[in-house]
């Protein structure tokens, strides 16, 4: 490995000898836009080192280095004179304010287009819906081509530039991502980048013999690498099938596989592949796509005796991605989806990989907390873990369109004498509605015969108790279901970071069995969670206060408003404290001049905290609390009602 100076000496020399060769190649550009190319130097400049050395370290043992570097460049380039006017605008206001996704007003949703609103425009129509629930960020599910029948939900990408015809064109795209853009939403889409699906245009050409594209996969003549392989690998979709390699009979090879068969792993060992992705990821930036979720993250970089995730390359790579980025599309941010262990979550979390990050260990232990009714193993987790870096920021969620995890740190579990496995075990009881007394309507996922692990499909409202409760028509029940619903949602939006509403969840839609009819979704149950929008159920029960959907939805809508008033939600500084009752969360926020006291009840029953403890933390003795405008004095104990939570602004008396 090369030391710093030897890199600041190769990569000032490399610079030297490109810069000309490229002055040369986009010298008509150069003439049309001067300004545009001086920003670019500037970018090129500022960032080349780091981007420099990265590849060096990746790539520098392939005797092609400098070709590939070069090329890579002259795509950055390339690609910078092709993004659109309005792009370079919000990438100057972006860069003048980097840290404007850490506000208070950022709300985001994510939905399929197809199931949501058919098409793009049919999408383009519910801009005054997604304006109602305030928000200014939204996912779009994977909407590019892909295979006929069955497609992992569109995350089999065939082609990065064409978007799937059966909802629309990529012009459409474009436009709907400026006009979003106009009214306050930042549209974010997927980047698959770990595989293609064996559609893809390289996939068909390794598959015809093309040596160059062959190089582009995981391709074996027979069984002793992946033996030797699969001694260490985790199993993804064991119910789908066994290991991670699939048998191509027309190929006569084994494929890497780690999702479903038709998703083949990129192999990114080589550098033909960084550089052709970077493109892809650089198109789909100029489409006008603001956030990039860097789909299966831990998975890009293989080695053999480990599981292959979360592998030192594997972060390589995100950052010279992410210097790419920075020069040739400096508003694109990326999200990392690393839904793995606490330790690696936190290691893609940076401002020079990824600037936002799902938090799946909050949405799993609001899940286990419900369960449970106790909140000691979230807030333990919780005060040593919440913690982000500057410039970055959490993605709080309570649902997605994948299955939950128990993902906590066994270490943390032990710590309060909770025995990991054992709790593991339980929880997936509990969320398939087979623990006695379980409120909730969840479906196992991927249970691996051989270790006994499980993961969960439902949709928020079923797993909530609202599907049992409506079919057993019991309105206390449905009554506690919903508080569940709005104490979930209560702390995903003002715990620090950007809440993000499963769309669908926001009515509490209920599961779908409808899925085990399609032969192509039968065997994955995360269908059970990704029903089509009924609009006409929808304006039925939305507006209907008497409707436990109604309810849930007025609620959101005014707690995202409540939400975006408050300056201390700002970033994710957040103070976690002991309430002195196991069943009582608590945290401060304070920041911009304002200090706030969020207590959340985790059990069914009425809670007091003690009156010592909320002057402490509230800084005061008269409180109002901001969601139910009650005004509360520190002269007693505080009391919640069953999963109450209560938002603590301290006021004067009176
Ligand atoms: C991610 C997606 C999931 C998909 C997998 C493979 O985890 O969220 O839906 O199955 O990647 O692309
Ligand atoms: C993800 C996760 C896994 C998840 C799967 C798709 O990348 O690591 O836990 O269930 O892919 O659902």
């Amino acid at each position: 490995m090369a030391d710093t100076q030897q890199i600041q000496q190769q990569a000032a020399l490399s610079l030297k000898r490109l810069w000309p060769r490229l002055e040369a190649a986009f010298r008509k550009e150069i003439r049309a836009a001067p300004a545009d190319w001086r920003a670019f130097e500037a970018r090129l400049r500022r960032e080349w080192e780091r981007l420099f050395g990265l590849l060096l370290g990746l790539y520098g043992a392939h005797y092609d280095f400098f070709y590939h570097l070069e090329e890579i460049v002259r795509m950055a380039a390339r690609s910078w004179f092709a993004r659109p006017q309005w792009l370079k605008q919000l990438d100057a206001r972006r860069e003048a304010d980097p840290t404007w996704f850490e506000s208070q007003q950022m709300v985001g949703a994510t939905c399929y287009v197809d199931l949501f609103a058919g098409t793009l425009n049919g999408l383009r129509q519910r801009l005054p819906y997604f304006k109602k629930l305030g928000l200014t960020y939204l996912h779009l599910m994977p909407l590019f081509e892909s295979p006929a029948g069955n497609s992992d939900g569109g995350y089999a990408v065939s082609s990065y530039r064409r978007v799937n015809p059966a909802i629309g064109t990529s012009e459409e795209l474009a436009g709907l991502a400026h006009e979003f853009q106009e009214h306050g939403i930042s549209l974010v889409l997927d980047f698959v980048f770990n595989h293609t699906s064996d559609e893809h245009e390289w996939a068909r050409l390794a598959q015809a013999g093309d040596p160059e594209y062959e190089q582009f996969y995981f391709l074996f003549p027979d069984r002793s690498m992946p033996d030797a392989y699969e001694r260490t690998l985790r199993e993804i979709f064991p119910t789908v099938r066994r290991g991670s390699f699939t048998w191509r009979d027309d190929m006569h090879k084994w494929v890497w596989t780690t999702f479903n068969s038709f998703q083949w792993d990129l192999n990114y060992a080589n550098p033909a592949v960084f550089q052709a992705m970077a493109g892809e990821m650089l198109f789909i930036a100029n489409l006008g796509v603001e956030i990039l979720r860097l789909d299966a993250v831990a998975f890009i970089w293989k080695r053999l005796g480990t599981n292959c995730e979360n592998q030192p390359e594997a972060h390589q790579i995100i950052r010279a991605f992410n210097a790419l980025a920075r020069i040739a599309a400096p508003s694109l941010l990326f999200k990392s989806e690393a839904i793995v262990h606490p330790d690696d979550v936190m290691s893609y979390i940076s401002p020079q990989q990824c600037q936002l990050s799902y938090n799946p260990l909050l949405m799993a232990l609001l899940w286990e907390s419900l369960a449970t009714s106790e909140v000691k193993l979230l807030d333990q987790s919780m005060s040593h873990r919440f913690h982000m870096p500057p410039g970055t920021t959490w993605v709080n969620y309570l649902r997605s369109h994948d299955d939950i995890g128990w993902t906590f740190d066994d270490n943390d579990a032990w710590w309060e004498w909770i025995n990991p496995s054992g709790h593991r075990t339980f929880l997936n009881q509990f969320y398939t509605g087979r623990f006695p007394g379980s409120f909730a309507r969840g479906l196992p996922f991927q249970e691996n015969p051989a270790t006994g692990d499980a993961r969960i499909s439902g949709t928020l409202a079923s797993l909530a108790g609202l599907e049992q409760a409506i079919q057993s028509d019991d309105e206390r029940q449905i009554d506690l279901a919903v508080r569940r619903i709005l104490l979930l949602y209560s702390i995903i939006l003002s715990i620090g970071g950007i809440p993000l509403i499963y769309l669908g969840d926001e009515v509490g839609t209920l599961n779908d069995y409808s899925f085990v009819a399609n032969p192509y979704k039968a065997g994955d149950n995360r269908w059970v969670h990704r029903p089509e929008m009924d609009w006409t159920w929808h304006e039925r029960v939305a507006h209907d206060a008497t409707s436990p959907h109604g309810r849930i939805f007025a609620e959101l809508v005014r707690l995202v408003a409540l939400r975006k008033q408050q300056p201390a939600i700002y970033d994710t500084e957040t103070e976690f404290v002991d309430t002195g009752n196991g069943h009582l969360f608590g945290y401060i926020r304070h920041g911009k001049g304002q200090r706030l006291f969020v207590v959340a009840n985790f059990s069914g029953s009425p809670q007091e905290m003690d009156a010592n403890r909320l002057r402490m933390y509230g800084a005061s003795y008269h409180f109002t609390d901001l969601i139910s405008s009650q005004k509360l004095t520190a002269e007693q104990p505080l009391r919640l009602e069953p999963y109450q939570c209560m938002w603590l602004e301290a006021c004067t008396a009176g």
